[in-house]
This record gives structure tokens, C-alpha cells and sequence, in this order.
């Protein structure tokens, strides 16, 4: 019997998901989205080309595997729709490749329409949301109210949508929310809708133990990161779903004793878009050198990410979180400059200093204690072994395994595919 292999980020998104599963895949029969939605942007590079996905798993481009999208994710099938037409127009078939999950939820125009106007009603508190309807999509199915992909079949299904609509549309009201025309958005949702009925629906949860009884391997995707959980993030300045390992376990309807190896995958520094707390965040030239050279603009919505200092006090709380079984550190590149380099590794709040991240995080004023090392001053992007690297960058990745207590596995030193260190 085998095992699902889990990809997570282990900070507050953007880690590089995307591209570790891509590289990846060659190992695996399956890759499986199990949570998030739309609100994800995962790129990937290879032979001069680049393509940012959102619902679509990133192992579609690898000829053998099939694509699951999981009952954990939420689905906007304008946005997935579209998505498959730019992988299409590169000659893949997504038809074969891709299957989605009957009890995955849909993301309605109007929960684009009320994550705008909830946002509004916030103002100055604001999240930081993507947009995208995930909140109230979220919303909507722990409240029993949501409509699914399998409902698509069903003779009721516009009726439904109808009243679903309805009472989104006095909720918007009630909000004072005047700000939107659904007309074109609802048009275009439901030719979309009619495009998904070419696609396998499937029972996700049956498939996928299936497939583990027959002994074939699996690579359950995550979306976002550990410190956007909804449980244990910085909330409220997080998702609604649960990001951690964990949702990997409800997200595809498989058994916490069936998860295998958990990947852990963190940048070299840290980001994070939109709001919330963010200990280790630059506010000068460094932070600025990180967003320029990083190219730290969000895959999804183009706005500047703040950046920081790798925290590796958060990084062991995910860690422990996930469970994570070995790390991968991606965009050292980046710091190929930098003549010092730091790290977080305890916090100072209310006159103490502590090694966890704690729950204040959002109201106490918080100062990282950095442990400083020197910078490696050299282009590692061309090497392809970890003997390769230079001393300093490994005397940076053993502290770190030291303090996480895990092997890092993986060095990514660019954004491209066969920009990868695996070691042995
Ligand atoms: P994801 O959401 O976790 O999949 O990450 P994103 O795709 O949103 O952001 C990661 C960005 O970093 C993308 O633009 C990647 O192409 C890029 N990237 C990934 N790995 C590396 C790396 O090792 N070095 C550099 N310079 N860029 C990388
Ligand atoms: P990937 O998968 C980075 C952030 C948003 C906002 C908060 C809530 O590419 O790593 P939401 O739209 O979910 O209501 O927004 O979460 N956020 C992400 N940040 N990467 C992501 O995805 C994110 N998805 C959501 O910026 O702060
Ligand atoms: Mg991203």
C-alpha cells in the first residue's frame, strides 16, 4: 500500500510551490490539489516558457501524470476554464490529464461580490484578501449552503444557483455594497460551467485509496502556506482553509496513516502579501534589494510582496505543525550578493525572549533576535551539486537543519526546472 507524498509551504505563500511539484512529478502517477483556490498562483518555468497556476495542479505538464483537483479546493470555473484554454493552446490535453472532484466547492460570482464588499466594511482592518470569492466560498460550505461540482448534473442545479445568488445579493445590500454589475461575470460562469462537463467528475476519496491499494504513488499539492492557516496562522489575517498537513488528509479523503513524506518547502528569506503580522519584515534597502532581485510581486494579483529575514522561529513552528519530514529552500539565488545575511532565532515580546511564535502575534510588538552570517558573494545559479555550493551558503542551510531539526533536501538556485540541487 502506498503512501501520499505532501508538497506545503511552510511560510505565508509563494515559497515556490509550484516548481517543486513540477520537479517532482517525473516520480510520481498523481498530483492532487487538495485545498485553496483560485487565490493561488504557482509558477512554473521550463524551456524558455513560464505559465502561473491557479486551480490546475502543477504536475500537468509532465506527460503520464493525472491531475486531481480535490474536494478540498474551491473552484471558479471561469478562472479554471480559462486556465485550461492556455494550457490547451500549448497542444496538452487536459480531457486525459485532468479530474475533478464531485464535492469540490464552486466559487459563485457573487462570493467574488461579497469578498470585495466584506473587505470594504473593513476598511483600515482589511485582510488583504486575493479577491477571488474564497471567504465566502469557504463560508458557504461550512455553512451547508454551497453548491458543488457534482450539483452541476443535477435538473435543480440553476435554481439553486438562484437562491444561493439571492441571498448573497442581500447580504451585499445589507452591506451597503453598490460597487459591481454581475451581468457579464454571471454569462461568462455559466458557459464555463457547461466547458467543465467534458471532464471526469469524480469520487475523489474512492480514486484516491484506490490508487494507494494498487501501489500507485501520489503528490498532494498545497496551496498558500503554514502561516496562512486557518487555524493556526496569523489570523484573521489568513485563508479559510486549513493549509497545514493536515488538509491534505480532508482535502483528498485520505487517512493522517496514510500521509508519507512531508515536503516542507520555504524560501531562503520570508514574504507575505497582504496584511498580518510579519516579525522579521525590511522596511529599508535590504527589503527592497529581496522584492527587486526576488521579483516579489504577487503571481496572482501583482502586488508587491513585503520581504524579510528568513524566521526561523516560525519555520520550526511549521515544521512541527506539519510534520515535516525534510525541507527544500528555495531562492538563495537571490542573496548571491548580500555580504551579510540573518536569521531570526528567538523573539523579544514584552521584555522576555521566547522561541515560539506566539498567539499575541497580531497585538504585541515583536523584535527578532538575529544570528548573523556572512554571505557566500558568488552566483550560485549554475551549480547543479551540493558540493558545488559555497561554504558560507552551507554553513547557512546546516544551522538551519540544526535549529528545524530536518534535513533540508532540496536547493533550489532559480526559478527554472533544471535549476535544482537534489541531494543524495
Ligand atoms: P508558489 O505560489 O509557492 O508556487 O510560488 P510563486 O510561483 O507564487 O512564487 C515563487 C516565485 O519564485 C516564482 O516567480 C518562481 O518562478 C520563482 N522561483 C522559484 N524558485 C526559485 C529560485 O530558486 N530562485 C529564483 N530566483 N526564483 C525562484
Ligand atoms: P500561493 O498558493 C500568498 C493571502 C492573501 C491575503 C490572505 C487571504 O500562491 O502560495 P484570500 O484570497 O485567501 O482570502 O486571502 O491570504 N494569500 C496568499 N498569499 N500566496 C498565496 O497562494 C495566497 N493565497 C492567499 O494575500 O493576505
Ligand atoms: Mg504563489
Amino acid at each position: 500500500m502506498k503512501k501520499v507524498d505532501v508538497v506545503l509551504g511552510m511560510q505565508w505563500g509563494d515559497e515556490g510551490k509550484g516548481k517543486v511539484v513540477d520537479v517532482l512529478t517525473p516520480d510520481y502517477d498523481v498530483v492532487a490539489r487538495f485545498q485553496g483556490g483560485p487565490n493561488a498562483g504557482h509558477s512554473i518555468h521550463f524551456a524558455g516558457k513560464s505559465f502561473v497556476l491557479h486551480t490546475v495542479p502543477s504536475g500537468i505538464f509532465r506527460d503520464g501524470a493525472t491531475n486531481i483537483i480535490g474536494n478540498g479546493v474551491v473552484i471558479d470555473p471561469v478562472i479554471l476554464m480559462d486556465e485550461i484554454s492556455q494550457i490547451e493552446e500549448m497542444g496538452l490535453d487536459c480531457t486525459s490529464r485532468l479530474q475533478i472532484a464531485k464535492r469540490a466547492n464552486l466559487i459563485l460570482p457573487t462570493h467574488r461580490i461579497l469578498d470585495a464588499a466584506n473587505e470594504a466594511a473593513k476598511g483600515k482592518s482589511k485582510i488583504g484578501s486575493t479577491l477571488k470569492g474564497i471567504g465566502p466560498a469557504y463560508t458557504d460550505k461550512i455553512a451547508r449552503v454551497g453548491l458543488r461540482v457534482g450539483d452541476i448534473s443535477a435538473a435543480d442545479f440553476r435554481a439553486r444557483y438562484d437562491a444561493l445568488k439571492a441571498s448573497h445579493l442581500a447580504t451585499i445590500a445589507n452591506l451597503g455594497y453598490t460597487d459591481f454589475d454581475i451581468c457579464a461575470y454571471e454569462q461568462k460562469w455559466f458557459e464555463a460551467v457547461e466547458a467543465l462537463r467534458r471532464f471526469t467528475f469524480i469520487d475523489n476519496e474512492v480514486l484516491v485509496n484506490k490508487y494507494l491499494q494498487d501501489g500507485i504513488s501520489i503528490l498532494a499539492e498545497g496551496a498558500q502556506g503554514s502561516l496562512l492557516d486557518v487555524d493556526f496562522g496569523t489570523y484573521p489575517f489568513v485563508t479559510s482553509s486549513n493549509t497545514l498537513c493536515a488538509g491534505a488528509c480532508t482535502g483528498l479523503g485520505v487517512a493522517p496513516s496514510r500521509i508519507g513524506n512531508v515536503y516542507g518547502i520555504f524560501k531562503a528569506y520570508c514574504t507575505r502579501v497582504g496584511a498580518g503580522p510579519f516579525p522579521t519584515e525590511l522596511f529599508d534597502e535590504t527589503g527592497e534589494a529581496l522584492r527587486r532581485i526576488g521579483h516579489e510581486f504577487g503571481a496572482t494579483t501583482g502586488r508587491p510582496r513585503r520581504c524579510g529575514w528568513l524566521d526561523l522561529v516560525a519555520l520550526k513552528y511549521t515544521v512541527i505543525m506539519n510534520g515535516a519530514t525534510s525541507l527544500i529552500m528555495m531562492k538563495c539565488d537571490v542573496m548571491n550578493d548580500f555580504d551579510t545575511v540573518k536569521v531570526a532565532v528567538g523573539y523579544e515580546m514584552d521584555g522576555q525572549t521566547i522561541d515560539w511564535f506566539p498567539y499575541e502575534a497580531n497585538d504585541k510588538e515583536i523584535k527578532p533576535v538575529y544570528r548573523e552570517f556572512k554571505g557566500w558573494k558568488c552566483d550560485v545559479t549554475k551549480c547543479r551539486s551540493y558540493e558545488e555550493l559555497p561554504a558560507e551558503l552551507k554553513e547557512y542551510i546546516s544551522f538551519i537543519e540544526e535549529y528545524c531539526g530536518v534535513p533540508v533536501k532540496v536547493v533550489s538556485v532559480g526559478p527554472d526546472r533544471e535549476e535544482t540541487i537534489v541531494r543524495g
